[in-house]
């Protein structure tokens, strides 16, 4: 972690930052005038209702969302209405909330289009390599069709095939939805391992304790709108945020 739980300023340059972001899909507008900052290094968690429009603000910065005003700023260059390709050039890496492999492809086929970027297929192979070291369990089913995955092996196909890119920057959302607790509890392992080794990581998560918990910076996010902000521990202790958001 960058920051320590105390530490309410944020006073460095940003790796990631939207401001005054309005946006939505074609005439329909889901976020106004969005402002949040992440500092680099940081887990930032943000939660919210259904439909408040947490995937329209990760959407928003990837560009699969229309932003119709505000910028979405990477590293003080202006990536507003990129196309999520040039995205993931830049090494932002996105993990959608549904599921989004190839399923007639096989594992390791979902795994080199995770890394299509790169310049020479070899590399991109000599990645998922390295990738299947550290996830075993791909490794032995490298050439079972995407399709016939169960929600778990499906849900680290996804995580590993984001990280194929070795991205600065990973956009995660609800990478933990509908798996066991054990798988859940892999998955924040997996993602505090990743932040530990310098990824910067925002994460949408469903079980709102458990995401701020792990989290530097919260976002609270309601009808298109923040709310609160702070970091994990400031959120987790805000008495309106625990009874409006947390179920406390
Ligand atoms: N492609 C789309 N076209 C039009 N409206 C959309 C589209 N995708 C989402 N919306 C609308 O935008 C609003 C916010 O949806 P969004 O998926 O961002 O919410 P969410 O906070 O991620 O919800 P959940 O917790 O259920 O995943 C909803 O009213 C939804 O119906
Ligand atoms: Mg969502």
């Amino acid at each position: 972690m960058a920051t320590s739980d105390t530490d309410t300023t944020t006073t460095t340059d940003p790796i990631l930052s939207m401001d005054d972001v309005t946006s939505g899909y074609g005439n329909t507008t889901v976020l106004h005038d969005v402002s949040i900052a992440i500092e680099e290094e940081d887990v930032a968690c943000l939660i919210g209702p259904n439909g408040s429009g947490k995937s329209t603000l990760m959407k928003s910065i990837y560009g699969f969302a229309d932003v119709q005003s505000g910028t979405v700023t990477f590293r003080d260059e202006d990536i507003t209405g990129r196309s999520p390709q040039e995205n993931l050039r830049n090494r932002i890496s996105y993990v959608l909330q549904d599921a989004s492999v190839f399923p007639n492809m096989t594992v390791q086929e979902n795994m080199l289009m995770g890394g299509y970027v790169f310049d020479d297929d070899e590399q991109a192979a000599e990645r998922a390599e390295t990738l299947y070291d550290e996830f075993p369990v791909l490794g032995d089913i490298r050439q079972q069709k995407a399709g016939t995955l169960s929600g778990g092996q499906r849900r680290l196909l996804e995580l590993a095939r984001a990280l194929m890119v070795d991205p600065d920057l990973m956009l995660l959302d609800e990478p933990s939805i509908g798996l066991e607790p054990r798988f859940i509890d892999d998955v924040f392992e997996r993602i505090e391992q990743l932040n530990d080794l310098g990824t910067t990581i925002l994460l949408v998560e469903q079980n709102a304790e458990k995401g701020l918990s792990v989290a530097d910076r919260g976002f609270v996010l309601a009808s298109g709108e923040i709310k609160f902000t702070g970091t994990g521990t400031e959120l987790l202790n805000n008495e309106e945020v625990g009874r409006l958001y947390l179920g406390g």
